[in-house]
C-alpha cells in the first residue's frame, strides 16, 4: 500500500488492502458491543431478521454506491459531491451528503471513543485478575463502580482519542492494513474460543433460540429504525467514510466483490459475538435487555471461570480496543481530508477534530451522571440515536438517490464495469427503488404514520 502523500492523489495498491481497510472501518465496537446489546434490548430473534434484511436490501447497494462515488470522486466526500453534482449537471447541495457525514462522524466519535475507553480499560483489569472467578453479581458491580468513576473514564477516552489522531495524523494507512490483517483473524479466533465457551458453560439454546426464533410481535416501530439505523453503523454507511476509503481504491479492483465481502465479514463477527454472549447471559439469570453493559458484565465471567482466563480476557478486551481503534479512525478521516483538501495542514485538522470529540466525550461522561432520563437510557444513546438512526439513514437515502436517479447511468456502468448485467441491473434496482423506498418506509413506521 502506498502512503498519501500531499502532492498526488494516490491509490491503495491492491483490492486486498481495501477490504482490510473497510473491514477495519466496519468491524468494531457496532459488532461486539453494539450488536448484542441492542439486540437483547430489542427482544432478539425478528430484530436480528430485520437487521439482516436491512444490510442485503439496503446496506449492500448503498455500501457499493458510496464506494463508487468515492472512487470517481478520487477526493473528500464533500468536494466529491461537489464536483459529480457539477458533472451530472446538479446542484452542489448534494454536498450535504459529506457535510453531515463530516457531523455524523464528530456525534458517533464522541460516544465511541467513550466505549472504547472502556474496553481499555478492561485490558487493565483482565491483567489484575479482576474476572477472577467473578459471579453476576460481582460483574454488574465492576461495571457500575467503573462508570461512576468520571475520572477513570475521561482518562481511557482521552488515551483512545490520542492513538486515534496519531494514526489520522500521520495518514498511516499502510500500518493500520497491516494491523487489521494481522488482529482481526486473532480477533475472530477469540470470539470462536468465546463461542466454544458460551456452548460447554451456557444456556447455549436459551441463547440461539432469544437470537434466532422469530416473534414479530415483539417488534415495534422503534426496533425496525434501529435495526436499519445499525446497519448503516455497523458498515460505516451513509457518513463518508466508506467514500473517502472509496476513493483510495484502485480503478481495477471489482466494487461489488470487495463489498460483498466486507459485509459478510462483518455480519458473521456480530453474529458470532451474539452468540458468544447470549448463552452466557441466560446462564447467569442476566437479563438480555441489560442495555450498554451487557458485554462487559457478560464476558468477565466467562474469563474468569475458563482456564487461561487471564491471558484471553486481556487479549479480547485488547482486541476490541484495535478494532474500535481502527473504526474510530475513519469517523475523523472524512473531515480530516475535507479541511486538508481546503488547504489546512493534516495535524491541524486531526487536532481540531479530533479535539471536537474529545469534548463530546466529556460531554458524554459528565451528562451520564445527570442526564440519565426516567427510562435509564444513559446520555449518549441520545447521541446515537441521532447520528445513527436518522443522520446515516438519511446520507444512504441521498446516497442511494444521487447515484440511482441524478448520476448517468453509463458512469455507474462504467464504475461497475466488471459486474454482469443481471447483477447490475439487480443493484440499480435496488438503489434506485428498494433501498430508498425501504429507508422512508422504515421512517415512516418508527414515526407510527404506518
Ligand atoms: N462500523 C463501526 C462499528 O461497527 O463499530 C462504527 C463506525 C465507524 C460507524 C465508522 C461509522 C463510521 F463511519
Amino acid at each position: 500500500m502506498s502512503k498519501r502523500n500531499k502532492t498526488s492523489y494516490t491509490h491503495w495498491s491492491s483490492r486486498w488492502t481495501f477490504i482490510m481497510a473497510a473491514t477495519g472501518s466496519a468491524v468494531g465496537l457496532g459488532n461486539i458491543w453494539k450488536f448484542p446489546y441492542i439486540t437483547g434490548e430489542y427482544g432478539g430473534g425478528a430484530f436480528v431478521l430485520v437487521y439482516l434484511a436491512c444490510i442485503a436490501i439496503v446496506g449492500i447497494p448503498v455500501m457499493m454506491a458510496e464506494v463508487l462515488l468515492g472512487r470517481t470522486g478520487r477526493t473528500d466526500p464533500i468536494h466529491t459531491m461537489i464536483s459529480l453534482s457539477r458533472q451530472n449537471d446538479a446542484k452542489a447541495w448534494w454536498a450535504i451528503i459529506g457535510v453531515s457525514g463530516v457531523l455524523a462522524g464528530l456525534l458517533i466519535l464522541s460516544f465511541y471513543s467513550v466505549v472504547a475507553g472502556w474496553a481499555l480499560d478492561y485490558v487493565v483489569k483482565a491483567i489484575n485478575g479482576s474476572f477472577s472467578n467473578i459471579d453476576a453479581g460481582q460483574a454488574g458491580q465492576l461495571f457500575a463502580d467503573f462508570l461512576s468513576d468520571p475520572t477513570q473514564l475521561i482518562i481511557s477516552h482521552t488515551v483512545f482519542i490520542i492513538l486515534t489522531a496519531i494514526v489520522v495524523a500521520l495518514g498511516v494507512t499502510a500500518g493500520l492494513g497491516t494491523a487489521v490483517r494481522l488482529l482481526m483473524p486473532l480477533l475472530f479466533i477469540l470470539l470462536l474460543i468465546l463461542l466454544g465457551y458460551s456452548l460447554a458453560e451456557g444456556d447455549f439454546n436459551a441463547g440461539l433460540n432469544f437470537m434466532f426464533s422469530v416473534d414479530f410481535s415483539k417488534l415495534s416501530g422503534e426496533a425496525v429504525l434501529v435495526a436499519l439505523g445499525h446497519a448503516f453503523f455497523t458498515l460505516s454507511l451513509g457518513m463518508g467514510a466508506i467514500m473517502v476509503y472509496g476513493s483510495y481504491m484502485p480503478e481495477n479492483a471489482s466494487v461489488a466483490k470487495t463489498v460483498f465481502i466486507v459485509a459478510i465479514l462483518d455480519t458473521v463477527i456480530a453474529l458470532v459475538a451474539g452468540m458468544a454472549i447470549f448463552p452466557l447471559v441466560f446462564a447467569n439469570g442476566l437479563e438480555a435487555a441489560k442495555g450498554p453493559g451487557l458485554m462487559f458484565v457478560t464476558l468477565p465471567i466467562a474469563f474468569g471461570h475458563m482456564p487461561g482466563g487471564i491471558i484471553f480476557g486481556t487479549l479480547f478486551f485488547l482486541l476490541v480496543s484495535v478494532a474500535a481503534w481502527s473504526s474510530s479512525i475513519s469517523l475523523l478521516e472524512p473531515g480530516v481530508a475535507w479541511l486538508e483538501k481546503l488547504g489546512v495542514k493534516r495535524w491541524l485538522a486531526t487536532a481540531l477534530l479530533a479535539g471536537l470529540g474529545w469534548l463530546g466525550g466529556l460531554a458524554c461522561i459528565y451528562s451520564n451522571n445527570w442526564l440519565d432520563d426516567k427510562e435509564g437510557r444513559y446520555a449518549f444513546e441520545w447521541m446515537d440515536h441521532i447520528a445513527s438512526n436518522i443522520m446515516l439513514p438519511l446520507g444512504g437515502l441521498l446516497i442511494a438517490i444521487f447515484v440511482g436517479w441524478i448520476m448517468r447511468r453509463s458512469a455507474a456502468r462504467r464504475a461497475l464495469s466488471d459486474t454482469a448485467n443481471f447483477w447490475f441491473n439487480l443493484w440499480y434496482a435496488s438503489l434506485r427503488v428498494f433501498s430508498p423506498i425501504g429507508i422512508i418506509l422504515v421512517f415512516l413506521h418508527s414515526l407510527d404514520v404506518i
